[in-house]
């Protein structure tokens, strides 16, 4: 299932298999791997990615590292690390905005065109997935009204519940 809004397209898939100029990691603040996307991720890539991601040291929550994809289809990978999921009462929202926003920073300054994101932070980190989608999709058409390089970005959704939360959340965009 596709759904295509200007330069914006929800799909259901695993992000691994995608041929986009970057996919986008949900990592953890070591970069050193773990379960859920960022463990795919990882096998998918081989392991000349831990390799780069150990020379990195790190990322903090909110902000975004540049690798190479190595065996991926897509070229580049973009670790970001989304919030904890505490209530809500913690900044967990600005956070995830952060994630997107620095995100697609870093793949505007490196020139991409098109880049994929996973429902950062709504796994194992517990963060509501209706409400991570309505962020992602609001940072997103913020940053696209500006954007010079990148022209594509491509929302995966990993099973039918996170596909329900996209466009739920896209056509309560709409409806402004
Ligand atoms: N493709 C696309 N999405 C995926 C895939 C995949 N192959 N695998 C999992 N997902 C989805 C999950 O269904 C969830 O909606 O990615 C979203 C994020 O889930 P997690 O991978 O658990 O990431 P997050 O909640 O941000 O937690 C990060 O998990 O594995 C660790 O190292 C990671 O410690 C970090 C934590």
């Amino acid at each position: 299932m596709v759904e295509r809004r200007g330069r914006i397209v929800i799909l259901e898939g695993d992000i691994t298999r995608l041929d986009v100029d970057a996919i986008v990691n949900a990592a953890n603040s070591s970069l050193l791997g773990g379960g859920g996307v960022d463990g795919a991720i990882h096998r998918a890539a081989g392991p000349r990615l831990l390799e780069e991601c150990r020379a990195i040291g790190g990322c903090s929550p909110g902000d975004a590292k540049l690798t190479r994809g190595y065996d991926l289809p897509a070229r580049w990978v973009i670790h970001t690390v989304g919030p904890v999921w505490h209530g809500g009462g913690q900044g967990e929202d600005e956070t995830l905005a952060r994630c997107y926003r620095a995100s697609l920073s870093l793949a505007e300054s490196q020139g991409l065109r098109s880049v994929a994101f996973p429902a950062i932070s709504t796994g194992v980190y517990g963060f509501p997935l209706a409400r991570a989608c309505r962020i992602a999709l609001r940072e997103v058409d913020r940053f696209l009204e500006r954007a010079r390089h990148v022209e594509e970005v491509v929302f995966v959704a990993f099973g039918a519940d996170a596909l329900d939360a996209y466009l739920s959340a896209e056509r309560e965009r709409a409806l402004g």
